[in-house]
């Protein structure tokens, strides 16, 4: 059967969807838990972490397992680990359970993470591999804004299950998916044989010629190249590996979710009523869905540092502005300039660094090691994730709003001076390529190219 190119990294990207679901989700099922479930401020904090937690677990031990078993064998499980954690909190007739549900939610969010970026990036040719790993990106978005929208759905019923359950449909359409998924061709090269990996690349790759090329450099870097394990403590790597952890961590602390977990406790500090708030999250979604379509289609035209920077600078000048205008202004009248000023925070942060982080993780790291290297900067990525999570309410209560944001401001300049020193420039070049020039910057073996 002839597989269509672009539905491999549509399903591919499937669990990106799945991720931004079950992100979005939980603020609107909060709100009815309670009523069937009873909740004091320490369980309900358990409901929220317990995933973060579970993602923390799943990107780690994922890495790894993806270098071992392949990436697709593994989307398999996290499809199926999916399906299970939907089910225990659809259904679940007490505390333990829904925890237990969220926890097991989050072992499959952590893992496909970790295993989607790093999918895309090898099956993508060069010249798209920035456009289509940010397909990854645009699958979160959809997610987070259908979970929006479901929760909009479903307030009247107060139908918290029907919003958890209903995660369940696309791990399904992810598990059928996966029949007509090819293996990755790198990770057929290295673990099964040339014949395999050609198959695949005939399917996205556009020339015999291409093919040849990238089929050659991966065989010398191959020869070159130690077990993972090796590559992954060896300390030619150690360098790029902690570059990695900082951009994930930096990814998170800019505060992109604060807004994202977050929007309608500050809509609600601004004085507007519930309705209005949670109408204008569907609103913020809706930008980030939007801005990411354009992000799929600039990824691989400007660099990635140069869109990283141009991020850094818009996201920080919205912060200032909306700070200074909530200062001056008060924030009771405030909420244009808010909604205004977090819709330009989304657009920034949706062109570049959401998009961008996704894309560069998996090309930084080497063949052997880029599994694990990304499941592990994924896991301190969802260390981020919840140190915004749990922080961002306590400053929200602490500090005045205007404070609050001045604070991520700072992180946003601090970010910028990251990527500007320490990050390299990918786009354009083959992973292999990439690859070749860590190995001969650090102490590596380097095949002759
Ligand atoms: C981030 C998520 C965030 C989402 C928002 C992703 O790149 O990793 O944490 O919720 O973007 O669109």
């Amino acid at each position: 059967m002839k597989i269509n190119k672009s539905l491999i990294f549509i399903l591919g990207a499937l669990g990106g969807l799945l991720y931004g679901y079950d992100n979005g989700v939980i603020s609107g099922a909060l709100l009815f838990i309670d009523k069937d479930i009873p909740l004091n401020q320490y369980t309900e904090g358990l409901v929220v972490s317990a995933m973060v937690v579970g993602a923390i677990i799943g990107a780690g031990g994922s890495g790894p397992l993806s270098d071992r078993i392949g990436r697709r064998r593994l989307v398999l499980i996290i499809a199926l680990v999916y399906i299970i954690g939907s089910l225990l909190m659809a259904f679940s007739p007490n505390i333990a359970v829904l925890i237990l549900g969220r926890f097991v939610i989050g072992l499959a969010v952590g893992g496909s993470m970790a295993t989607v970026p790093v999918y895309l990036s090898e099956m993508a040719p060069t010249e798209f591999r920035g456009s289509l790993g940010s397909l990854n990106q645009l699958m979160i978005t959809i997610g987070i804004l259908v979970a929006f929208l479901v929760n909009y759905a479903f307030t009247d019923i107060e139908g918290w299950r029907w919003m958890l359950g209903l995660a369940v449909v696309p791990s399904v359409i992810l598990l059928i998916g996966i029949a007509f998924m090819p293996e990755s061709p790198r990770w057929l090269l290295e673990h099964r044989s040339e014949k395999a990996a050609r198959d695949v690349m005939k399917i996205t790759f556009n020339s015999d010629k291409e093919i040849d090329h990238e089929i050659k450099e991966m065989r010398e870097i191959s020869k070159v190249s130690e077990s993972t394990l090796s590559v992954l403590k060896s300390p030619w790597l150690r360098p790029t590996l902690i570059v990695g952890c900082v951009f994930a961590l930096f990814q998170q602390i800019v505060g992109i979710n604060a807004i994202i977990f977050y929007a309608p406790k500050i809509f609600g500090k601004a004085g507007l009523g519930e309705a209005t708030s949670i109408l204008g999250t569907v609103g913020i979604g809706t930008v980030n869905v939007l801005v990411t379509i354009i992000a799929v289609f600039i990824a691989d035209k400007v660099g990635r540092k140069k869109l990283l920077v141009t991020g850094n600078i818009g996201m920080v000048a919205s912060l200032v502005i909306m700070a200074i205008l909530i200062w001056t202004m008060g924030i009771k009248s405030s909420a244009v300039i808010i909604i205004i000023c977090l819709s330009l925070f989304i657009v920034f942060f949706g062109l570049t660094w959401g998009p961008i982080l996704w894309v560069m993780l998996p090309e930084m790291f080497p063949m052997r090691a880029r599994g694990a290297a990304t499941g592990i900067a994924t896991l301190v990525l969802n260390f981020g994730t919840l140190l915004v999570a749990q922080i961002f309410p306590i400053l929200n209560s602490a500090l005045s709003t205007e404070w609050v944001f001045l604070i991520f401001a700072v992180i946003g300049i601090l970010a910028m001076l990251f990527v500007i020193k320490y990050l390299p420039e990918t786009r354009g070049r083959s992973l292999e390529e990439i690859e070749y020039d860590l190995r001969k910057r650090t102490s590596a073996k380097t095949p002759d190219m």
